[in-house]
C-alpha cells in the first residue's frame, strides 16, 4: 500500500555530489515513490553559500543553518554530502539524536570515525548506509557487506581513486604531464576540494580502510592503511614499466595473512602486467577485485567518480534506507567480530622493480647483486644500459626481485644507497597482479 505522507529528506551540502542527488530526486520523483512505497520530499537543502544560483532548487529550501534543518523534527532521512570531518561528523549526529537515518559519501570521516558512526546509529535504530563512499557509482559496500555475507573474502584489490587513474591513463596514453591532467581531472569534478586527498593517496586510502572493514569484519582506521601517493611517478618510470611489458596503477591492496590471523591493507602505485585486467581501466574509471573463498574472482568496474556517478549510489542508498523506514527496521549495521590486527607494511610480500644510477665499472654488478642476497631478497632479472649523460662512466641498473617482505626490500634499498659505485636510487616500484 502507497503512503500518502512523504519521507522528508535534509541534503546537507549541494556541491558536484549534492546537486546531482536534488536534480535526480527531482526529475525521478515518480519513479522513486513507486519503488520506495512513499514519496520524498527534499525538505531543505544545506549549504555555506545561500547565495549562488542552484538550478532546479527552489530557493527556499536553501539554508546555511544545517544544524536547525535537522532539528526541525520531522526529517527522515539526511543525505550528507559536505565532505570533510566537521561540521560533517556533528551533523550526522545530530541527525542520529533527532530520528534521521544517514546516507554519507563520506570517506574521509567514514574511515577515521567510522566505529563511532555506526555505534550512534545502532543506539538510535537508524541506519547509517554509504556506497557512494567508495568507488563512486559502483555496487561494492552493499555486494561485499551483503552479497558476500555468506562467503570469506581473502583478498581485495583495486583502483579506488578516479582522479588519479585519469592522471597516469593521461601520462601513459598521451604523454601528458602531471598538472596539466591534475587540472583536467579537476575541471571535469573527479578531484577532492584538495587534490592533495587524491594524489597522496589519502582519498585512496581511506577507501581502502572502508572494504577492509568490510571485507574482514574488523576495524580497519585510516592510520592502518600504508599509504604512497602518486606524484613521483614519472615517464621514465612509465617507459621502464612499458619495457616489462606493465602499465603503472594506483592500487588498493587488502590481504588477510595465510594463517587468518591478520590483514594488511596498503595503498601505493605499482606496476602491473598489460594483460592484467586492471590495466585497461582508463579515464576515471574504477576497478575492484575480490577474491573469496567459495565465489573465487569477482571484478567490479564502473565510474569512481563524477556528480552524477556517485548520486546514483547515493540515491540507491536513499532508496534502502527509505524502505527500511517504512518497514520499521534497519539494514545492517557495522560488522567488526574479528578483531584482526592490521600488520605493518614490513610484512607485506611482493615483488619490486628497482632503477639504480650506478658507475659502470667492473664488479659493480656482482656488489649490487650481493647487496640484495645479504638482505635475502633473490633477484629475478638485470638489465643493465650505459647511459649517455654519464660520459660513459655511469650506466642504468634496473633490478627486478622475486617475491620478498617489504622491510627485506627497504634494507636492501638502504644498503645500496650507502654503496660508492650506487650514485642513486632512481625510482622503486612494486609489482603486483602476476
Ligand atoms: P563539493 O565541494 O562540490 O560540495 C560540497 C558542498 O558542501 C557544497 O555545496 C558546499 O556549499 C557544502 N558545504 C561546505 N561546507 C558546508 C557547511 N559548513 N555547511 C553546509 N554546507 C556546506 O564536494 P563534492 O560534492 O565533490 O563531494 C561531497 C562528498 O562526496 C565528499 O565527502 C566527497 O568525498 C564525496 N564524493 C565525491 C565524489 C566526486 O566525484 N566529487 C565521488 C565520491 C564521493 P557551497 O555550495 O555553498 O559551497
Ligand atoms: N576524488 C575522488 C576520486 C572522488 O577521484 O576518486 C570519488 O571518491
Amino acid at each position: 500500500m502507497m503512503r500518502t505522507r512523504p519521507l522528508k529528506v535534509a541534503l546537507l551540502g549541494c556541491g558536484v555530489v549534492g546537486s546531482e542527488v536534488a536534480r535526480i530526486m527531482t526529475t525521478h520523483a515518480d519513479d522513486l515513490t513507486a519503488r520506495i512505497g512513499a514519496p520524498v520530499e527534499l525538505a531543505g537543502v544545506a549549504v555555506r553559500r545561500p547565495s549562488k544560483v542552484r538550478e532546479g532548487i527552489d530557493p527556499a529550501l536553501i539554508t546555511t543553518d544545517a544544524t536547525a534543518l535537522l532539528k526541525r523534527g520531522d526529517i527522515d532521512v539526511v543525505v550528507e554530502v559536505i565532505g570533510g570531518i566537521e561540521p560533517a561528523r556533528t551533523l550526522i549526529t545530530t541527525a542520529f539524536e533527532n530520528g534521521a537515518s544517514v546516507v554519507s559519501a563520506n570517506k574521509a570521516l567514514l574511515a577515521q570515525d567510522g566505529a563511532a558512526l555506526h555505534a550512534a546509529a545502532e543506539q538510535h535504530g537508524l541506519d547509517l548506509y554509504y556506497e557512494a563512499a567508495v568507488a563512486g557509482a559502483i555496487p561494492l559496500v552493499r555486494p561485499m557487506r551483503e552479497s558476500l555475507a555468506g562467503d570469506k573474502i581473502n583478498r581485495v584489490m583495486g583502483i579506488v581513486n578516479g582522479t588519479t587513474n585519469f592522471i597516469l591513463d593521461k601520462m601513459d596514453s598521451t604523454g601528458a604531464g602531471y598538472q596539466e591532467a591534475l587540472d583536467e581531472a579537476t575541471a571535469l569534478g573527479y578531484a577532492e576540494a584538495d587534490p592533495t586527498a587524491d594524489v597522496e593517496g589519502y582519498d585512496a586510502a581511506a577507501k581502502a580502510a572502508i572494504l577492509a572493514g568490510i571485507a574482514f569484519h574488523t576495524r580497519v582506521r585510516l592510520d592502518d592503511v600504508y599509504r604512497e601517493g602518486m606524484t613521483e611517478v614519472s615517464a621514465s618510470d612509465f617507459a621502464s614499466a612499458k619495457r616489462m611489458g606493465c602499465t603503472i596503477k594506483l592500487l588498493a591492496i587488502l590481504e588477510r595473512a595465510a594463517d587468518g590471523e591478520s590483514v594488511t591493507a596498503r595503498v601505493h602505485p605499482a606496476m602491473i602486467p598489460l594483460t592484467h585486467p586492471l590495466a585497461s581501466v582508463r579515464e576515471a574509471y574504477n576497478a575492484v577485485f575480490v577474491e573469496a573463498e567459495a565465489a573465487g574472482r569477482l571484478m567490479f568496474y564502473g565510474p569512481g567518480a563524477g556528480g552524477s556517478p556517485t548520486a546514483s549510489a547515493v540515491l540507491g542508498d536513499l532508496v534502502a534506507v527509505c524502505r527500511n523506514k517504512l518497514a520499521e527496521a534497519t539494514g545492517p549495521g557495522e560488522s567488526a567480530y574479528t578483531q584482526l590486527p592490521v600488520s605493518p607494511m614490513g610484512e607485506v610480500v611482493t615483488r619490486y622493480h628497482i632503477s639504480l644510477d650506478v658507475a659502470d665499472k667492473p664488479g659493480v654488478l656482482a656488489q649490487v647483486a650481493t647487496t640484495f642476497a645479504e638482505h635475502g631478497v633473490s633477484i629475478d632479472t638485470v638489465r643493465q644500459q650505459g647511459r649517455q649523460d654519464g660520459g660513459g662512466t655511469e650506466a642504468s641498473l634496473v633490478v627486478v626481485t622475486h617475491r620478498a617482505p617489504d622491510a627485506a626490500l627497504s634494507g636492501t634499498v638502504e644498503a645500496l644507497r650507502k654503496l660508492d659505485t650506487v650514485r642513486g636510487v632512481a625510482s622503486i616500484m612494486r609489482v603486483e597482479g602476476e
